[in-house]
Order: C-alpha cells, then sequence, then structure tokens
C-alpha cells in the first residue's frame, strides 16, 4: 500500500517575500476532462474544486489581491453545454462559498461586464460584492465576460466622457488616470501571473496591469494544481530578479 503524506501549506514567514497581487488563468480543464474521459462540464467542476483551497492558502498568506480568469468574453463562442455549465458553476460556487469567504474576510469583485450575463448570474454577482463590499481582507478579484482591451475602451470612455465635460484637461491624463478607471482601481499592479497547462499566453488577461508582472507557466492542468504547487511558484517569484528596466 501506497502512503502519501498530507501536504502541510507554507506559511507566510517561510517564503523571502510574498506577491501584493496573484493573478491565475485557470487553464486546462478540458483536457483534464479528457485525459479522464469524462464530459468537459466535470473538468470545470474539478476546477473550482481545486480552487477553494487556493484562494484559502492565498488569503491565509495575507496576499493583498488574487485575480482569476473564469469566464472570458471570448468564451460564449464555446458550445452552448459548455456556456450553460460555466454559468451554472457561477451560481454553485457562491452558494457554496460566499459564507466562508464573508467570513474570513474576503472582499469579491468581479471584473468584466454583468450587464450582458443572464439575470440569476448578475444578481447572484451583485449579491456577493454588496455583501462584502465592507470586509479588510484578500481582495478577490474574478473576472467573468471580461477582456483586457474591452476593459481599456471603458476606461478611455469614461476618461473622454471627464475630458469633454471640462472635468480633466487631455494634459493631465497620467498612467494613474487609466488605473483608476480600470475594474481593479485601487489596487497594486499584478505582481505574479500563474497560467496552468502549459500555454504561454495572456489570452486579453489584466493587459494593463500585467506590464511588469512575472510570469509562471506551470505544466499542470488546473483541477491538478495543488497547494503545493503553488507554493512552489510563490518560491520561484521570491528568488526572481525584478529590474522594472532598471539594472
Ligand atoms: C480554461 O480551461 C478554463 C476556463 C475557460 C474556465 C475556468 C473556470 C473555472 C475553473 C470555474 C471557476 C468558476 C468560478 C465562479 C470562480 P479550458 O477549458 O480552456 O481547458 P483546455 O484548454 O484544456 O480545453
Amino acid at each position: 500500500m501506497k502512503l502519501t503524506i498530507p501536504y502541510t501549506p507554507k506559511t507566510a514567514d517561510y517564503f523571502p517575500r510574498l506577491p501584493a497581487h496573484v493573478a491565475i488563468i485557470m487553464d486546462g480543464n478540458g483536457r483534464w476532462a479528457k485525459r479522464h474521459r469524462l464530459a468537459i462540464a466535470k473538468g470545470h467542476r474539478a476546477g473550482t474544486e481545486n480552487l477553494r483551497e487556493i484562494i484559502r492558502h492565498t488569503s491565509n498568506l495575507g496576499i493583498g489581491s488574487l485575480s482569476l480568469y473564469a469566464f472570458s468574453t471570448e468564451n460564449w463562442s464555446r458550445p452552448p453545454e459548455e456556456v450553460a455549465a460555466l454559468m451554472q458553476l457561477i451560481l454553485d460556487f457562491f452558494a457554496s462559498e460566499i459564507d466562508e469567504l464573508d467570513a474570513k474576510n474576503v472582499r469579491i469583485l468581479i471584473l468584466g461586464d454583468k450587464e450582458q450575463l443572464p439575470e440569476a448570474q448578475r444578481e447572484t454577482l451583485l449579491h456577493a460584492e454588496e455583501r462584502t463590499a465592507r470586509n479588510t481582507g484578500l481582495r478577490l478579484n474574478i473576472a467573468i465576460n471580461y477582456g483586457g482591451r474591452a476593459e481599456l475602451v471603458k476606461a478611455a470612455r469614461e476618461i473622454a466622457t471627464l475630458a469633454a465635460s471640462g472635468h480633466l484637461s487631455p494634459g493631465q491624463i497620467s498612467e494613474s488616470t487609466i488605473a483608476e478607471h480600470l475594474y481593479t482601481a485601487g489596487q497594486p499592479d499584478v505582481d505574479l501571473l500563474i497560467r496552468t497547462s502549459g500555454e504561454l499566453r495572456l489570452s486579453n488577461f489584466l493587459l494593463y496591469q500585467c506590464a511588469y508582472a512575472e510570469f509562471l507557466f506551470p505544466k499542470k492542468l488546473w483541477p491538478d494544481f495543488s497547494v503545493q504547487d503553488y507554493d512552489e511558484a510563490l518560491m520561484t517569484f521570491a528568488t526572481r530578479n525584478r529590474r522594472y528596466g532598471g539594472r
């Protein structure tokens, strides 16, 4: 009989430094399902199960912000059964997690256009944001119906409106003006971006916020990405030499 010793997650003092903002592209659910001869929906469900531990660990480590790419504006083009499964997972995720997240002082923010979502999802997401709005712990950003370019267009429109009404002159527009009009306004830039499954793309995620992010592309498929893998990624981040264009 093979005995496996359960992994004990690291505590914050183990790391020489921790990122203030981690972003994760949870890729590989489809391949995981195929590998296990399961329906795609089961792969996404396994990915959601996995998420619970990763969020809990991020919060325990005292990391300020965690951004997760759950559904992109391009994902609408997937087969209708898969879109329906992802929409259902959104409802199930919040139904099962909201009490614990709120109790852990997590503040939820949805990145993306909620207006185009079905009513049940829109209501659930709004409720999660409102219920946790005064929490002061981990900022949990969940990107749903999100696209990075669309976010920049939204920011440009808001800034142009301010300029057209005389509240802002073009010369006053700075990098921070743009940052203030992104969904992530008030939060630090992404320090560490993790994309699982070995794909080497950003796929329109947090384009502006990732300008100086460190990128990690672990080969594991998202449902197999464990807290131990996450700790290893955080340790790799801690040893990277970030120069921000300097020496
Ligand atoms: C990419 O895998 C993953 C997605 C498109 C969805 C990720 C969503 C979840 C894990 C559910 C999270 C839900 C909430 C509410 C937080 P893929 O299907 O593109 O994988 P493949 O490239 O192997 O096909």
